[in-house]
């Protein structure tokens, strides 16, 4: 079982991975927990540029890294731990860059899903959890939390308001395996409801 978390900057996406990785192993399954971009050694790398790279550094040649990342982390990492059986818990997939690179940077959000899918040679997850929340109230999350903004994370309200409108709609063409969880509650409420949703789909992949 593949589950991605998707949502934007400073919505608790790695916390709330990891309270579910922790509660899948102590179920007895073998869990992979890993990350876009960066999951991989080369991946590393690339995040940097792709984070803390030039400032000229262009939409498509960013989108680019971000594909680059993801054909290396699925072909490496990812496909070898779902064919043994593992269940991998990834912090943002392909949905991010539909969004941040296809309709943040205007790229066109179908092109940049071919552009993934061809990278990730057609792996789809098979539950995405999607944290909704305001961005004011994620951006003085981030800041309280962190010291320095990256480069996407420092983009201004406007782009983030887009970056939540656009994940939103996202879940909406795809309501079967984008399920959003209003992340503007407790954090106990948040994790219930995630462990829910993942318990549910276990079930199904077993009977299926
Ligand atoms: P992330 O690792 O979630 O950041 P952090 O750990 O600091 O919360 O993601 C880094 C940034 O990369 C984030 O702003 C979203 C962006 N991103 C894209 O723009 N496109 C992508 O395809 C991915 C995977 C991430």
């Amino acid at each position: 079982m593949f589950i991605t978390f998707e949502g934007g900057d400073g919505t608790g996406k790695s916390s709330h991975a990891t309270r579910v990785v922790e509660w899948l192993r102590g179920l007895g399954h073998e869990v992979v927990q890993t990350r876009e971009p960066g999951g991989t050694e080369l991946g590393q790398q690339l995040r940097n540029i792709v984070l803390h790279g030039p400032d000229d550094l262009s939409d498509r040649a960013e989108a680019l890294i971000f594909a680059a990342d993801r054909a290396h982390h699925i072909q490496s990492l990812v496909r070898p731990a779902l064919e043994r059986g593992a269940i991998v818990v990834q912090d943002r997939y392909l949905d991010s860059s539909i969004v941040y690179q296809g309709r943040g940077r205007g790229l066109g959000a179908q092109q940049i899903r071919d552009l993934s899918i061809w990278a990730a040679d057609g792996l789809m997850p098979d539950l995405t959890v999607l944290l909704d929340l305001k961005p004011e109230i994620a951006m003085q999350r981030m800041r309280t939390g962190r010291g320095r903004l990256d480069r996407l994370e420092s983009l201004g309200l406007e782009f983030h308001l887009n970056v939540r409108e656009q994940f939103l709609k996202l879940a909406r063409e795809e309501p079967e395996r984008i399920h959003v969880v209003d992340a503007d509650r407790p954090e106990r409420l948040v994790s219930d409801e995630i462990r829910g949703l993942v318990e549910a789909k276990l079930e199904e992949l077993q009977q299926a």
